[in-house]
């Protein structure tokens, strides 16, 4: 059974056909160019998405040659729009999960922190969808819906008006228990007037489009963070994954209960599938890739294939808090900057990437010690994923400030591949979870070099460079 699985993700859109072993046939990509402004807005244009799903699936689904049982879509997760559900027609651009001008309507609603943490089991803050929602209907526009990029991608695609319970989860919308929308949420944010897609079930088949080749039913709807997290076969709880994309994003099993962070990680809806809900928690950078394009703007390198060979053997005395879209979990500060400090006239660039690398490596290390402080055992091994896997110097450097193994994912589809399990699930109802996931072998593991010493000692001192960003207590 060949899947079209197609991972819509911040900087491109990747397409992938995958047989039942998860094989990869064929892959197709297409960047995108989302717009950073001033004021921290981040937005794209919902055509550009559009077409990358189009020309990505059409290239993956012709070079692969095979016919296909069913098209899949991960999912950015956060990032909403406004359209028209009558011509489908967007009513401006994307407003991206990076994008912070919703702190605003978060601030308004601060007292409700708590009762927020305790319906959703995510923070209240614009990182999430429905504060983004609610700053577009007071600055753009009131027409139309306004949903996640999953509902009006497969809105074009079949016609239905859907998205799937990870995505929900992402909301602040969500009761996360009852895995329904909440009216107390909307309220909260002004939008119970909205016309909310139905939630469905990341095995659930929601119509069938023929885009891309042939008539193919249209499942297989999940984030991609956690679709990441089922490739990886994280599906005991405790289990963990970090994928380096445009951020970088730590997820752990929980199974099916939904507990509540107690260190401030967010709690969310894992999949919804065969029936169950799993959740998971996770932690937040949001800036990795994103770091790293920013370090090629400014000239340093001129892409992330350069990031082993221009970075330092070591940082030179300098250290980097990659916080250019504010701090995520367990800060929640979106006004948060970033910072570089310890800088002398001997710094070089090489010196510059490194820290990037070491700061990006040091606050994943932040959230995998929060992390195993929630689950109450620390986390022991870190399988990992996602374009800047890559940089030896970055996964070396995680495992030293972590001071845990770290298996390198031997796929760079994971996300594709999460989605294409959930296709699987949903077309072929002899198999498990299990059966559509299946073992797999690092294609590297780094070891901690690093004493546990050295790496306390560096950490403590990328803690306080932390602090020292943040704009609000924490
Ligand atoms: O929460 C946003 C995240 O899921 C986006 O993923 O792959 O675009 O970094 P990515």
């Amino acid at each position: 059974m060949h899947i079209l699985a197609i991972d819509q993700g911040t900087s491109g859109t990747k397409a992938v056909v995958t047989d039942e072993t998860g094989r990869v046939l064929a892959t197709a990509e297409e960047p995108l160019h989302p717009e950073y402004l001033d004021g921290g807005g981040v937005e794209q244009d919902p055509r550009e998405l559009l077409g990358s799903v189009l020309t990505a699936g059409r290239r993956a689904a012709a070079e692969a040659g095979v016919p296909l049982a069913g098209v899949a879509l991960a999912n950015q997760g956060e990032t909403v729009l406004a359209w028209d559900r009558r011509t489908g027609e967007p009513l401006g651009p994307a407003i991206v999960w990076q994008d912070r001008r919703a702190e605003s309507v978060t601030a308004a609603r601060s007292g409700s922190s708590a009762r927020v943490a305790e319906l959703t089991g995510l923070v209240l803050d614009p990182y999430f969808s429905a504060p983004k929602m609610r700053w577009l209907r007071d600055h753009r526009t009131t027409g139309g819906v306004v949903t996640t990029t999953d509902t009006w991608l497969v809105h074009q695609l079949c016609g239905a008006f859907v998205t799937d319970a990870s995505t929900a989860s992402r909301s602040l919308l969500l009761d996360l228990d009852a895995v329904s929308w909440n009216a107390e949420l909307l309220d909260l944010f002004g939008l119970g007037g909205e016309e909310l897609p139905e939630i469905v079930a990341s095995d659930a088949v929601v119509g069938t489009t023929t885009a891309f080749s042939g008539e193919l039913p249209v499942t297989g709807l999940i984030v991609d963070q956690q679709a990441a997290l089922l490739a990886e076969n994280c599906l005991d709880a405790g289990t963990a994954k970090c994928t380096y994309g445009t951020g970088a994003f730590l997820l752990a099993q929980l199974g099916d209960v939904a507990a509540r962070s107690k260190t401030g990680l967010a709690t969310s809806v894992a999949w919804r599938l065969r029936g169950e809900t799993r959740y998971c928690v996770d932690g937040q950078v949001y800036t990795a890739a994103s770091a790293v394009r920013w370090l090629c703007d400014l000239g340093l390198i001129t892409g992330a294939d350069q990031l082993d060979t221009v970075a330092a053997a070591d940082p030179g005395g300098v250290l980097c808090v990659p916080a250019l879209a504010g701090l995520a979990a367990p800060w929640w500060d979106a006004s948060a900057a970033a910072s570089l400090t310890g800088m002398t006239l001997s710094t070089g660039r090489g010196h510059l990437v490194r820290a990037v690398l070491d700061g990006i490596a040091a606050q994943v290390a932040a959230l995998i010690t929060v992390t195993g402080d929630d689950l109450g055992t620390p986390l022991t091994r870190l399988r990992a994923d996602g374009g800047l896997t890559r940089s030896r110097v970055l996964m070396q450097a995680q495992a030293d400030l972590a001071q845990l193994p770290v298996d390198v994912y031997p796929s760079p589809h994971a996300t594709a591949l999460g989605a294409a399990a959930c296709a699987r699930l949903a077309l072929d109802p002899t198999v498990s979870i299990a059966d559509v996931v299946g073992g797999w072998s690092p294609a590297a593991t780094y070891e901690p070099v690093w004493s546990a010493d050295r790496a306390a000692e560096h950490l403590g001192r990328w803690h306080t460079a932390a602090r020292a960003t943040l704009t609000k207590e924490s």
